[in-house]
C-alpha cells in the first residue's frame, strides 16, 4: 500500500553526527541481579524491534490485504511500515495537543473507512502512561482489537511501568530505548494463546558477535562536548544562512528503515541477557532527574516550552519532547552543534493541527540514564544559548 507522506531530507545540511548518545550506552541501567518475570514467559515473543514485534500484533489482530489499521496521527514511520508491508490500508486519528486521541473523531473515521478497520494503535507517548479505557470500549464495541504501544515505556519482561500495559490485546514495546542492548523489540499477550506456534527465527552467531561489538564500540564513541567553546561555535555557524532542505510530499510505501527480511526473526541473545538484568531503581531516578533538569532549565524561555512540563508520579520518561517556536533556524542550529535530538519529521500527511505542526516544531531530547550532569549542562548550554543568543546573532547579521 502507499500512503500520502510528507518526506523530509536533511542531507543536504551535511549535519554532523550527535555529540552524546541518542539512546542508552555503556553499562548505566544494568544490575547483576535479575528481577523476577512479571508474567510467565509464554505472554512474550522477542524480536530484534519493536516495529516488527507490531508485524505480530496487527498479523494477529487480522490486519492485511482488504483491511484497515488506525494509527496516530503524529507518528513514527515504522509504526505504519509494518501494515503497509502486510499489505492493509491505514487511516489516521487525530490527537489532542496532549497526543492524547480524539475520541469524538472516531466514529466518523470509522464508518469512512473504505475497508473494515481491524485494529487500532494506540501510544504512550514519551512513556506518559495515558488512560486507554474508553478507547478499549470504543474497540470492544466494534470488533476492533487495540493493541498498545509502549515503545516510548520502560515494558519489559522483567518490568511494566504503572498504567501501562492493561489495555490492549497485544502490547508493544521497544527495550533497546530503555537498556543498552544491541536491539530488543518485545510483543505481550495478554492472552497466551495467541502466541502459540509464533516461533521467531534465532540470530546467526555472527550477528551475535557483531551486536557484542557494537555494544563495546558505542560505550567509547562519544567524546564530551565542551560548554566553553559553545560561543564560537554557535556564532561561526549563525554567521551563514541555513542550508535549505528537501521537504517533499509523495505517495510511498514502507520506509527504509524497514526490513522485511527482518521481520520474524528474534532479537539477539546477549540483547536479552541485558534486559534480563535492569537496574530499575537507578533508571527510573536518573531519567526521571535528567526530565526534571530539562524541564525547570525550558519551562520559563521564551522561544520554546516543554510539552509535559510536569513529569507525573511513577511516569518512567524516554525522551524529553520540547515545542521550539523557530523549527527552520533552531533545529538547524541544534543539529549543526551536534545536539542529539530525534524529531518525526517525515510522516504520512494528516489533516490533524496537531500532527502538523509538531511534525517539525517537537523535539525529541535525551534523557537517559548514560547521560552525566556535564553532559546534560553541555545539552542545555546549547539549547539557551541557540534560543537566546543564536536569535540576536540572527539580528545582527540583518
Ligand atoms: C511510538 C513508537 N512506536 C513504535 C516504534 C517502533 O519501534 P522500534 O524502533 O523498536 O522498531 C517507534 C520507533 O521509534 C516509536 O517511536
Amino acid at each position: 500500500m502507499l500512503l500520502d507522506t510528507l518526506i523530509f531530507d536533511p542531507s543536504p545540511c551535511g549535519f554532523p553526527r550527535p555529540r552524546l548518545p541518542l539512546l542508552p550506552v555503556g553499562f548505566a541501567g544494568i544490575a547483576f541481579a535479575a528481577p523476577p518475570a512479571w508474567v510467565p514467559a509464554a505472554h512474550f515473543r522477542h524480536f530484534s524491534r519493536g516495529r516488527y514485534a507490531l508485524r505480530e500484533a496487527y498479523r494477529l489482530a487480522g490486519i492485511g490485504p482488504g483491511s484497515t489499521l488506525f494509527a496516530p496521527a503524529y507518528h513514527c514511520r515504522t509504526m505504519l511500515d509494518p501494515a503497509l508491508a502486510l499489505g492493509a490500508g491505514v487511516a489516521l486519528y487525530p490527537l489532542r495537543p496532549d497526543l492524547s486521541p480524539d475520541l469524538a473523531a472516531l466514529d466518523a473515521l470509522f464508518d469512512a473507512a473504505p475497508t473494515p478497520v481491524k485494529a487500532l494503535l494506540a501510544t504512550h507517548f514519551f512513556g506518559i502512561a495515558r488512560d486507554f479505557a474508553a478507547l478499549a470500549d470504543w474497540c470492544a464495541g466494534r470488533n476492533v482489537t487495540l493493541i498498545e504501544d509502549a515503545s516510548h515505556a520502560f515494558f519489559t519482561q522483567q518490568h511494566r511501568p504503572p498504567a501501562i500495559g492493561g489495555f490492549g490485546a497485544f502490547v508493544v514495546s521497544s527495550p533497546y530505548k530503555f537498556l543498552p542492548s544491541p536491539d530488543g523489540g518485545l510483543l505481550y499477550a495478554k492472552d497466551a494463546r495467541h502466541l502459540q506456534g509464533l516461533n521467531p527465527a534465532a540470530a546467526g552467531w555472527g550477528d551475535e558477535l557483531r551486536g557484542i561489538v557494537g555494544f563495546w564500540q558505542k560505550t567509547r564513541s562519544h567524546q564530551r562536548p565542551d560548554i566553553a567553546t559553545l560561543d564560537a561555535e554557535l556564532a561561526a555557524i549563525a554567521a551563514h544562512p541555513c542550508r535549505p532542505v528537501i521537504d517533499r510530499r509523495e505517495l510511498a510505501g514502507t520506509s527504509a528503515d524497514y526490513s522485511s527480511a527482518r521481520a520474524g526473526r528474534a532479537s539477539l541473545r546477549f540483547s536479552r541477557l541485558i534486559c534480563r538484568h535492569p537496574d530499575i531503581e537507578f533508571i527510573i531516578q536518573k531519567r526521571r532527574d535528567n526530565y526534571q533538569r530539562w524541564s525547570m532549565a525550558t519551562m520559563n524561555l521564551p522561544y520554546c516550552r516543554p510539552l509535559y512540563p510536569e513529569l507525573p508520579e511513577g511516569c518512567i520518561p524516554y525522551m524529553f519532547p520540547l515545542i521550539i517556536d523557530q523549527a527552520e533556524t533552531h533545529f538547524y542550529w541544534l543539529k549543526r552543534l551536534g545536539v542529539p535530538i530525534w524529531r518525526w519529521d517525515s510522516m504520512a500527511a494528516a489533516t490533524c493541527p496537531t500532527a502538523t505542526h509538531y511534525r517539525l516544531h517537537l523535539l525529541h531530547l535525551p534523557c537517559h540514564q548514560s547521560l552525566d550532569e556535564s553532559e546534560m549542562d553541555w545539552m542545555i548550554s546549547a539549547l539557551t544559548k541557540v534560543g537566546a543568543g543564536g536569535t540576536a546573532l540572527l539580528q545582527a547579521r540583518q
